[in-house]
């Protein structure tokens, strides 16, 4: 993302924040399009993602083409103004490619070979996938490339949702070529890899497999280094269809839709929206209210905090959750203008109508089953006009806050590898209990991914941050020596790329700079904690922790806990300081510590006593000024105060919203 494109406009058209969905006609009959493109102006909608899963229609056999009734549908939206993002439609290969060509089906860690008859059963590196895939790419580009309906090309969908992991001979034979070019030579390779260990060390590059199912723990590096081709593996294949997409159409802009949203980390986000013209994004509510505000600040970040679209989210329930409970009332509204507040200058769900048949007849959708007269469709007709209320926020960028979270792909997976010395430790619900105690205490706060200029912020919160190469490692101190304020956790600065230790005792490559030494990790045992002099508890972690420097203040301490005794260290750095937390305090332990933090990093709430906590602040600011979104996480009203609102104020009512000129 170079250069940020947005969606194509035709001329004349004001600026808006877009609404829609994936739509889905051709499984319904054709007379249902009209009553869909009725109730579309009803909602207020004006994008739609188009032929997502058609793969099978549009080519119905090898040599068989069938384009008239997308041709039919793009005019059809076209003329009532409904702009088509178009996706290319290799996401799913129909029933006729694959029986002919076994060879692009995907294969698990244990040989089996994954079949036809769910979706995405397709191996990113198969040759014979990619030539079909590409020639389906090139007919759309040729024949749409031109419509002035089509207002951006959707790659694929969800790359890697179901088949990023596929240890085949063509896996095989593309991670040898990605590991050639990484480290040239095989000596550079066996080091990496410290294959000195266990009698690992390989002769040439046409030795090494995937990390196929082993009699043992894998080598962590090669595993490492496999997630890291998986995710580059997506990125080739995104190219590849951008590069067919560009050549053809270049004035339309393109974008594939990302999956930040929980436990989801299959694929490089931030490489990612380098390849693409704005960043698109699917989240589902799976954690709660304050994930899904985690995950759209995430999202920003990947976006450079300029606009981005929310491809996917539900009005209601889902249907691949153990139980699936609808949205509570409010929820829907709130939901999705907190992506809004967050940097979405579009908003769009799964799905337009919701399926009579097939796996996701249970999903909800903007259509549900009970069709018109329905409390979805009326929340979602309302959002629809309260959208077109805020269209002056459209183009604005998410205004930048004094506090960052770095959340860093490379510390989430190689924190998470097998024989550590806790497996439970999870990298991202430290992170997110982290936001979750600064949004209680009413503070903004951007979430940023590793390599995003950190100077501009006051405090810096970087949890296990695992993996520091030397480059990071001198970023953080020259973040820090020029007056910033950084924080890190139990578990951070241990290992280099290569999963290599730091040596000379924990956190390796932040001990200088935090001024502490540890010898050994103490993780705890599942429910156990540990009392802190501050009156809350650690969990899952801690350390005995050395004071080496004689300037390191000891913020707290364990209690009664025999050998543990430092817990949190801060040590001042010129105007700045680095702290480190060595164990899991949870979201009120941190709370408990945060005024601490940010009172030393002259950080103060923007929002008023009263309010902090029940509200979060996010603000967006661009050429028709700032606006200051403030939403209810709680379920009471909230009195606000008066101000110049665009929607909602001065009260919220429970789980709501308002938007005010700031
Ligand atoms: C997404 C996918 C959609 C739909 C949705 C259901 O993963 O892109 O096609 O399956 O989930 O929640």
């Amino acid at each position: 993302m170079q250069n940020h494109r947005w969606l194509r406009t035709p001329e004349g058209t004001a600026p808006r924040i877009s609404f829609g969905a994936d739509y889905n006609p051709d499984q319904w009959p054709r007379e249902v399009w009209d009553e869909d493109v009725r109730l579309m102006k009803v909602a207020g909608v004006d994008v739609v993602s188009v032929a997502i899963f058609s793969w099978a229609k549009l080519q119905p056999g090898p040599d068989t083409w069938d384009f008239a009734w997308l041709d039919e549908l793009i005019d059809l939206l076209h003329a009532d103004g409904i702009g088509v993002d178009l996706a290319t439609a290799t996401a799913s290969p129909p029933p006729w490619l694959t029986i002919a060509h076994p060879e692009v089906l995907p294969v698990t860690s244990d040989g089996r070979v994954l079949s036809q008859g769910g979706r995405q059963h397709w191996r990113p590196t198969s040759p014979v996938f990619r030539e079909h895939a590409l020639t389906l790419v090139e007919k759309l580009a040729e024949r749409y490339g031109s419509h002035p309906g089509v207002v951006a090309w959707h790659v694929n969908n969800e790359l890697g949702c179901h088949n990023a992991y596929d240890f085949s001979d063509d896996a095989a034979r593309a991670f040898r070529a990605w590991l050639e070019a990484r480290y040239g030579s095989i000596a550079g390779l066996n080091h990496a890899w410290g294959t000195a260990f266990w009698s690992q060390a390989y002769g040439a590059f046409d030795e090494i497999l995937p990390p196929r199912l082993a009699a043992s723990y894998p080598n962590p590096t090669q595993q490492l280094d496999f997630l890291r081709f998986s995710s580059d593996a997506l990125i080739d294949h995104l190219v590849a269809e951008r590069e067919v997409l560009n050549r053809i159409s270049p004035d339309i802009p393109v974008t594939t839709n990302f999956m930040v949203v929980g436990g989801t980390n299959h694929a490089d986000y931030a490489k990612m929206a380098g390849e693409i013209d704005f960043v698109s994004n699917d989240h589902y509510v799976v954690e709660g209210r304050d994930e899904l505000a985690f995950s759209a600040a995430l999202t920003s970040g990947f976006a450079r905090h300029r606009p981005w679209f929310l491809m996917e989210h539900s009005t209601s329930a889902v249907n691949w959750q153990p139980v699936n409970r609808p949205k509570r009332p409010g929820e829907l509204i709130r939901d999705s203008l907190t992506h809004v507040a967050h940097g979405a200058d579009a908003v769009c769900y799964f799905q337009w109508r919701q399926s009579a048949a097939g796996a996701e007849k249970f999903h909800s959708a903007m259509v549900p089953h009970g069709g018109e007269n329905t409390r979805v469709f009326r929340d979602v007709a309302t959002l629809g006009g309260i959208l077109q209320d805020l269209s002056d926020v459209t183009g604005s960028d998410r205004a930048p806050a004094d506090v960052a979270i770095v959340f860093d792909w490379e510390s989430w997976r190689a924190a998470e590898l097998d024989s550590h010395p806790s497996e439970k430790l999870e990298y991202r619900r430290e992170a997110l209990a982290w936001w979750t105690a600064l949004m209680n205490a009413g503070i903004r706060v951007d979430v940023v991914p590793v390599g995003t200029p950190l100077a501009g912020y006051a405090l810096v919160i970087a949890p296990v941050l695992y993996s520091v190469p030397t480059a990071l490692k001198e970023s953080l101190e020259a973040y820090v020596t020029g007056g910033g304020h950084l924080v890190t956790t139990y578990f951070s600065g241990i290992a280099d790329e290569n999963d290599h230790i730091w040596l000379g005792g924990y956190p390796g490559a932040l001990r200088e700079l935090l001024g502490i030494r540890v010898e050994e990790f103490r993780p705890l045992w599942e429910g156990e904690e540990v009392a802190l002099s501050n009156g809350t508890t650690g969990s899952l972690w801690s350390e005995p922790v050395d004071v080496v420097s004689d300037d390191v203040e000891v913020l707290v301490r364990y209690e009664n806990e025999g050998e543990l005794d430092v817990a949190v260290t801060r040590r001042p750095v010129g105007s700045g300081s680095a702290a480190y937390v060595s164990t899991r305090l949870g979201v009120e332990g941190i709370g408990a510590l945060l005024s601490t933090l940010l009172d030393g990093a002259g950080v103060v709430s923007e929002l008023p006593e009263a309010i902090r906590g029940s509200v979060e602040l996010v603000s967006r600011q661009g050429a028709n000024g700032r606006f200051d979104f403030l939403i209810n996480r709680t379920d009471d009203e909230v009195a606000l105060g008066e101000g110049d609102y665009l929607y909602g104020g001065p009260t919220l009512s429970a789980r709501g919203v308002a938007v005010r000129r700031a």
